[in-house]
């Protein structure tokens, strides 16, 4: 749903409990594409507050969705997924996801640090099509 949903939808949702939730989200909306204020947070810190007790891991948000719904064995490798998060065991569980479906994953460390890398818009890697080859 469009970032701006978010607070609305996630509202009154008990803890989360230790949870992992994928933050899939980009912090754009159609149809004016402005970036939303952030206060110089990341869009998952961001959204961190809105689950409360989740433990959260960006992924599958970097490429378009008719990327991520298409064959993930491409031009002879796997393709390339990111994830970035605080909780070393949630990015183990989502790492084997990405595996399990047939991506490559490409752990970027903090939800913060790597976090910012994926981020949309501003990042340096979001939409690069990557495949790992062998
Ligand atoms: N589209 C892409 O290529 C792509 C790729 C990567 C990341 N993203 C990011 O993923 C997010 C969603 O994008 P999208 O393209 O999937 O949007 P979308 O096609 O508009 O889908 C929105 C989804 O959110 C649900 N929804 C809307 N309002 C809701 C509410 N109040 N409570 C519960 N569910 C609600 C909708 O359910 P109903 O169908 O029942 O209305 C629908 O399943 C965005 O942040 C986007 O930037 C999108």
């Amino acid at each position: 749903m469009n970032w701006s949903k978010l607070p609305a939808a996630l509202a009154g949702l008990p803890d989360f409990g230790g949870r992992i939730v994928i933050d899939a989200n980009n912090p754009i909306e159609a149809p004016r594409f402005e970036p939303a204020e952030l206060h110089g947070r990341t869009s998952s810190e961001a959204f961190a507050e809105l689950v409360p007790g989740a433990r959260v891991v960006k992924a599958f948000n970097h490429l378009p969705a008719r990327l991520i719904s298409d064959d993930p064995q491409a031009k002879g490798g796997h393709r390339v997924l990111f994830f970035a998060g605080d909780d070393v065991h949630a990015k183990a569980a989502v790492s084997g996801l990405i595996e399990r479906l047939g991506f490559f994953g490409i752990d970027l460390g903090s939800l913060e640090g790597g976090g910012r890398l994926v981020q949309i818009p501003g990042g340096p890697l979001p939409v690069l099509n990557l495949v790992k080859l062998g």
